[in-house]
C-alpha cells in the first residue's frame, strides 16, 4: 500500500500555545487512509522567512497563516504558493487583503442580513501624498459629521473600516464624543455604525471550514473571562441562523478560519463583525473551548490535504446574489438557500462522512491529550508567559478548573 506524506506549515508570529497543541495532536494522529486505501502521513513544520525563488517548489500541502496580515514578505510567499503551487491556505491573503470588515458589511447587506446602518466617512487628516491637496480641493465635498451621526441616531460606534482587536473602536453618545473620536482617527478610515442597544446575547462564533463553534461572549470582561461556558444559550432557530450566517460569509469570501460576531436581540440576529484574518485561538481566551477549536483545526486541515481539496481563489458572488435578489423568497428562505450553497462550498456532507469514517478516533485522542501531563505543561508554560508572576497561581487554578470541567462534561 502506497503512502503519501503531507506537510502542514505553520506561519507564526508570537504565538506558541495553540501551535504546540496543534503539533502535539498531529503527532498523535497517526496515518489516515483515503477512499482509495492509500495511507496519508501528516507532519507539521514552522515556516521560516528567507529569500525565495518564485519558481521554488514548496514542501507544504497546506499552510495555516497567522502572520501575513502584518508581515509582508511571508504574505508575498503565500501568494506565490497559492498561485503557482496550489498550496491550500487558511487563510488566503487574496481573500483577506482585498476584503475586510467593510467588504463583509457590503456583501451581507446585499444578501439581506441585518447589518446595522453603517456609513463610511472620509479621512480626518490629509493623506500623505503629494497629489492630495489638489485632489481634495477639487473633489472632496464638505460634509456635516453631526448630520450624518444624527441620521444614524445615537448611540453609535466609530470603528476602522478594516479593524481588529478593538483598535480605534469607540462608542459615541453625543456630538462631543463624535468630534473627539473623529479628530483622533487621524489617518485611519472610519465607519460610523448604529449601536445595537439592549441585546440579549453577544454570540461569537469561531469557524474552521464547515465547523462552527458558537460561544457566548462578554466583551465587557477581561479576555480570560470573555467566553462564558454556556450551553444552549440560543434557541434552536437563532443558533442555526448564527451558524448559517457564519458559514455563508466564509463561503462567500473563501474565509476558512474566521471568528464572527452577532448581537442577538429578541428574534433578530445582527451581524457586526465578520472578518478576522487571524482569529484569537489562545488557550487563555478559549480555555474550555480550546480542545474543540484544536479538534476542528486538525480535522479540517487533515480533510483538505488527504482529500486533495483544491483551493479556490475566485469568488462566486453571482450565485449568492441571485438568491439575494429574488423577491419571492423570505429572509428565512434565503438563509436556507445560502446555507445550501455554503455547505456545498465547504463539502459539509463529505467532511462529516470523512470525520466519521477516517477520524473517528480524534475525539478520544483529544480527550486523552487534554488529560495528559503534556497538556498540563503547555497550560503552565502558557500562563507563565502570558501573566505577571504574582498572578500565575491564580490563573493556573482558573484554567485547570475550566479544562477539568471540559473533561467532566465529555465523560457525561
Ligand atoms: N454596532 C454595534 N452595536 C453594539 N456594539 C458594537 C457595535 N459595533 C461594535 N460594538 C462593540 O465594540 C466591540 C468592538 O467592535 P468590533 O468587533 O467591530 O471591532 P474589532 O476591532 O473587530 O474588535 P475584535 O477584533 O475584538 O473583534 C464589539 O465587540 C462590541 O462590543
Ligand atoms: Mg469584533
Amino acid at each position: 500500500m502506497s503512502s503519501v506524506e503531507h506537510i502542514i506549515g505553520l506561519l507564526l508570529g508570537t504565538e506558541d500555545d495553540w501551535p504546540r497543541a496543534f503539533e502535539a495532536l498531529v503527532r498523535r494522529l497517526g496515518a489516515v487512509p483515503d477512499a482509495a486505501g492509500r495511507s496519508h502521513q501528516i507532519n507539521t513544520v514552522r515556516v521560516t522567512i528567507e529569500p525565495f525563488d518564485l519558481r521554488d517548489k514548496p514542501r507544504h500541502s497546506l499552510v495555516i497563516d497567522r502572520l501575513a496580515y502584518w508581515y509582508y514578505h511571508p504574505r508575498e510567499w503565500l501568494k506565490k504558493v497559492a498561485l503557482m503551487d496550489d498550496v491550500y491556505l487558511l487563510n488566503s491573503p487574496f481573500t483577506f487583503q482585498s476584503m475586510e470588515k467593510h467588504a463583509a458589511y457590503c456583501a451581507m447587506m446585499r444578501l439581506g442580513l441585518k447589518v446595522p446602518e453603517t456609513v463610511l466617512v472620509p479621512y480626518k487628516n490629509p493623506l500623505d501624498n503629494a497629489r492630495y491637496a489638489y485632489t481634495a480641493a477639487r473633489y472632496n465635498q464638505p460634509f456635516d459629521l453631526d448630520a450624518t451621526a444624527e441620521r444614524l441616531g445615537y448611540p453609535l460606534f466609530m470603528k476602522p473600516y478594516d479593524g481588529g482587536a478593538w483598535v480605534g473602536v469607540s462608542k459615541i453618545r453625543d456630538s462631543r464624543e463624535l468630534h473627539d473620536a473623529y479628530d483622533a482617527s487621524g489617518g485611519r478610515l472610519m465607519h460610523l455604525q448604529q449601536a445595537v442597544e439592549g441585546y440579549d446575547v453577544f454570540s461569537r462564533s469561531l469557524s474552521i471550514g464547515p465547523e462552527t463553534l458558537v460561544m457566548k461572549f462578554r466583551p465587557e470582561l477581561p479576555m480570560h473571562d470573555r467566553y462564558a461556558v454556556a450551553h444552549n444559550f440560543l434557541d434552536e432557530a437563532i443558533g442555526t441562523e448564527v451558524v448559517t450566517i457564519s458559514r455563508l460569509v466564509n463561503a462567500f469570501f473563501r474565509w476558512e478560519f474566521n471568528s464572527c460576531e452577532s448581537l442577538v436581540r429578541g428574534p433578530d440576529v445582527f451581524p457586526i463583525d465578520y472578518a478576522n484574518a487571524c482569529p484569537d485561538v489562545a488557550l487563555t481566551s478559549l480555555h474550555y473551548y480550546f480542545p474543540a477549536a484544536m479538534t476542528a483545526l486538525l480535522r479540517w486541515s487533515v480533510f483538505c490535504v488527504v482529500t486533495g481539496r483544491k483551493p479556490r481563489l475566485d469568488l462566486d458572488t453571482a450565485r449568492y446574489f441571485e438568491i439575494a435578489d429574488r423577491e419571492d423568497l423570505s429572509y428565512a428562505d434565503k438563509l436556507a438557500e445560502y446555507r445550501r450553497l455554503a455547505d456545498d462550498y465547504f463539502e459539509a456532507d463529505r467532511y462529516a462522512d470523512f470525520c466519521a469514517s477516517r477520524l473517528s478516533h480524534v475525539d478520544e485522542m483529544v480527550y486523552d491529550w487534554v488529560r495528559s501531563p503534556e497538556f498540563d505543561t503547555l497550560l503552565l508554560e502558557t500562563v507563565r508567559s502570558t501573566y505577571p508572576a504574582h498572578e500565575h497561581d491564580h490563573f493556573i487554578d482558573h484554567f485547570r478548573g475550566l479544562l477539568g470541567a471540559w473533561v467532566r462534561d465529555r465523560e457525561r
